[in-house]
């Protein structure tokens, strides 16, 4: 795809955690372009460098520093939106957009369970984009979206075993980073030298998510898995990167090493399709005794890798492993730029000739 026909993407929440993410991890895309940017009222009108309090390591990308931000109205002058709306209001506004004919690629958990949306990973479920034909909708518009970021790291790290042995059950705790809770976040005196072991509606997202990302395509519904999950969610002082301590029961039994294995010969069905976000591997298993640690692996892979550590065999359920998933890049933004890559494929998504006036 040449610069002339780059596919323009506007972004809905640009000046919070997520869209900040977006605006990095598109600078630069092989495909895509930033053509506007929105956010609350409070940030509409200003310059993108004045409204956002950015919290990258490198600079804001000059092209998006000087841009206007927006009201999240559905007039952008864009193709598409990916969207990072905090989901008070992403519910409604993504609704909109997707009405008035634009592709919606959302991360906020609004749409995520609805019967004709799909709930994305692409080397998961790549067949699921097919609910897209269910939105009955004027125009192009549809609404596709990315799953809870710990459920990214647990439905890949789950994904393998799935396919090799069924899994029936899974009791997993988390240990969430601080970038998981948005901007400005947790209080400071509230996280600093401790952990906090609750986080709103994380639980039930870890349980329920699962069914429908694993779940088959039959004809034009989804039969969720038959798995179990219990989840324990906490938020501790790390910046970015969602640990993860699993176990897993298993529907057929399994060696050790058949267990490792799974994890490295999984070949994910989009391998070869050429999308630009999409990592060498989707899971990778270490080998160290202390590994996975965020400070060390989580940007590893352009931070689209899950990583897993320390499998063994469990005492309770059949094995055990810790999983490591970067909240932002994977669990966010960057998983949202793999989806719509993956729409570009499918046909799905591309430049319009005629702006939505
Ligand atoms: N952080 C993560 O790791 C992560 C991972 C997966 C999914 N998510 C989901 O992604 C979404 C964004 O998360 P975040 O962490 O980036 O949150 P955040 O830092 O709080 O950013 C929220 C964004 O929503 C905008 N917004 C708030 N109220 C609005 C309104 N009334 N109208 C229009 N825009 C409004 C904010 O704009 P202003 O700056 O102008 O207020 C800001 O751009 C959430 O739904 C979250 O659950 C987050």
């Amino acid at each position: 795809m040449s610069a002339n026909t780059a596919i323009r993407a506007g972004i809905l929440g640009a000046t919070g955690a997520v869209g900040q993410k977006f605006i990095e991890l598109l600078e630069g895309h092989p495909w895509f372009t930033v053509s506007a940017i929105a956010a609350s009222e409070r940030s509409a009108g200003k310059r993108y460098s004045e409204a956002a309090n950015w919290i990258g390591s490198g600079a804001i990308p000059k092209t998006v520093a000087a841009m206007t931000v927006e009201r999240c109205t559905p007039d952008l002058d864009c193709d598409f939106v990916f969207s990072g709306l905090d989901s008070s209001v992403a519910g409604e506004v993504e609704g909109a957009f997707a009405d008035a004919g634009y592709p919606v690629i959302s991360n906020a958990r609004n749409h995520r369970m609805a019967a004709s949306v799909p709930l994305l990973i692409p080397e998961v479920n790549p067949e699921h984009t097919a609910l897209i034909e269910k939105q009955a909708r004027a125009g192009e518009g549809y609404i596709v979206t990315n799953p809870n970021c710990s459920t990214v790291g647990l439905v890949c790290a789950l994904k393998p075993l799935h396919d090799a042995f069924g899994v029936d059950k899974v009791i997993v705790s988390t240990m969430q980073a601080l970038s998981g809770a948005g901007y400005p976040g947790v209080a400071s005196l509230d996280i600093e030298g401790n952990v906090i072991p609750y986080i709103g509606g994380e639980e039930d997202k870890l349980v329920t998510e699962p069914r429908k990302l694993l779940g088959r395509l039959d004809g034009s519904e989804i039969e969720p898995a038959e798995i179990v999950v219990s989840a324990h969610c906490n938020r501790v002082s790390v910046r970015d990167g969602h640990m993860e301590c699993v176990s897993v029961g298993l529907a057929q039994k399994a060696t050790l090493a058949q267990v490792a294995a799974s994890f490295r010969s999984y070949c994910s069905p989009v391998t070869g399709m050429g999308l630009p976000t999409c990592p060498p591997s989707l899971v990778e298993l270490l080998d160290g005794d202390a590994d996975p640690q965020p400070r060390r692996f989580v940007e590893r892979n352009g931070g689209m890798t899950v990583w897993v550590g320390r499998l063994r065999e469990c005492e309770v359920l059949d094995f055990k492993f810790v999983a490591l998933v970067h909240n932002t890049v994977r669990g966010a933004a960057g998983g949202a730029i793999l989806n719509a890559e993956l729409l570009v494929k499918q046909g799905y998504l591309n430049a319009r000739k005629a702006h939505i006036a």
